[in-house]
C-alpha cells in the first residue's frame, strides 16, 4: 500500500479521502499527540482516485518534546499493521537554493539529517532487516522521483530537486546557519522528514519526498520568518500539490500493476 504524510499545505488531500479507517497517532502509542497548530495527527485510511492509501494528516514533531523514536512510531505501524511499502514525505521547508522561489516544490534528492539524533538509536531491527548498521547510500527512490518529475512535467511545471536539511526547531534559523547550511550543501531547510525518510529505508519501504519552498530561508529576503507565512505560501500552493500527489500516487499504483 501507498503511504503519504500531508505537510503544511497538503492535509486538505486527507478530506478527500473516502475514508473507511480513521487511526489517531494516540491509538498507536498512548504517548503520542500532534500539538501544532493546523495539524491533525491521524492517519486516514481509504480511497482516493479508487487507490487504497493511508495519509498520514499531520506528523509528530521532535521539537513538540518527542523523542526521535516516537517521531517515528507511526511509520513502522504503517509498515506492520497497514503493509505499507511505498511512502511519499511531503513538508514545507525554506529555501536556501539562491535559485528558489517562494511556491517552488522541490524533490528531495538527498538530505543532511546529521544535525539531530537518528531515530534508530537503541532500536536494533537486526531481527527484521538483516541489518545493524543500515546503508542510506539511497534513501530516496530514483524510480520514484522520476515519476514525480515527469508528473510535474505532464502538469507543465517547473520543478526543483535538491537536498533537504533537517534541524530540529521549533525555532527557525540564524541567518549564519543558513549561510553553512548551503556550504554543506543544503537546498531546502525543515523540521521534520529526514528521520521520517532514514527510519522508512531501513524497514525497506521505498520513499520518496517533496518539499513546498514555503520561504527563502533566513536572512536571504530581508523578512523575518513566521509560521503565519508559511502556511500562507504552502496553501496557495495546495492546489497544483494535491494535484501532483494525486498523480503521482496513480502512477506508483500503476508500478504494482506492472510488477
Ligand atoms: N526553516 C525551517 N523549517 C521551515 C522553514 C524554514 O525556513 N520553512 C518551513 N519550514
Amino acid at each position: 500500500m501507498i503511504a503519504i504524510t500531508l505537510g503544511s499545505g497538503l492535509g486538505q488531500l486527507a478530506d478527500e479521502i473516502r475514508a473507511d479507517k480513521i487511526i489517531d497517532y494516540s491509538e498507536i502509542d498512548s504517548s503520542l499527540k500532534s500539538t501544532v497548530e493546523g495539524h491533525k495527527g491521524r492517519i486516514v485510511v481509504g480511497e482516493l482516485d479508487g487507490i487504497r492509501i493511508a495519509a498520514m494528516q499531520g506528523r509528530i514533531h521532535y521539537y513538540e518534546g518527542y523523542s526521535m523514536q516516537q517521531v517515528v512510531k507511526p511509520f513502522k505501524y504503517m509498515k506492520d499493521e497497514l503493509g505499507v511499502d511505498k511512502l511519499i514525505l511531503t513538508n514545507a521547508a525554506g529555501g536556501i537554493n539562491e535559485s528558489f522561489s517562494g511556491g517552488d516544490l522541490m524533490i528531495i534528492r538527498d538530505h543532511i539529517s546529521s544535525f539531530v539524533p537518528s531515530p534508530l538509536i537503541g532500536v536494533d531491527l537486526t531481527a527484521e532487516t538483516g541489518a545493524r548498521f543500515h546503508d542510506m547510500t539511497k534513501v530516496y527512490d530514483e524510480e520514484f522521483s522520476a515519476i514525480i518529475r515527469d508528473e510535474a512535467e505532464k502538469l507543465g511545471r517547473d520543478i526543483k530537486e535538491g537536498v533537504y536539511i533537517q534541524t530540529s526547531g521549533p525555532n527557525f534559523e540564524t541567518p549564519a546557519e543558513i549561510k553553512a547550511f548551503r556550504t554543506l550543501g543544503a537546498d531546502a531547510v525543515g523540521m521534520s522528514t529526514a528521520v521520517e525518510a532514514m527510519y522508512a529505508h531501513a524497514l525497506g519501504i521505498r520513499v520518496c519526498g517533496v518539499s513546498c519552498i514555503s520561504n527563502l530561508a533566513a536572512g536571504m529576503s530581508g523578512e523575518p520568518l513566521s509560521h503565519e507565512e508559511v502556511q500562507k505560501i504552502a496553501d496557495m500552493t495546495g492546489e497544483f500539490f494535491r494535484t501532483l500527489m494525486r498523480n503521482v500516487i496513480a502512477s506508483l499504483k500503476a508500478l504494482d500493476i506492472k510488477e
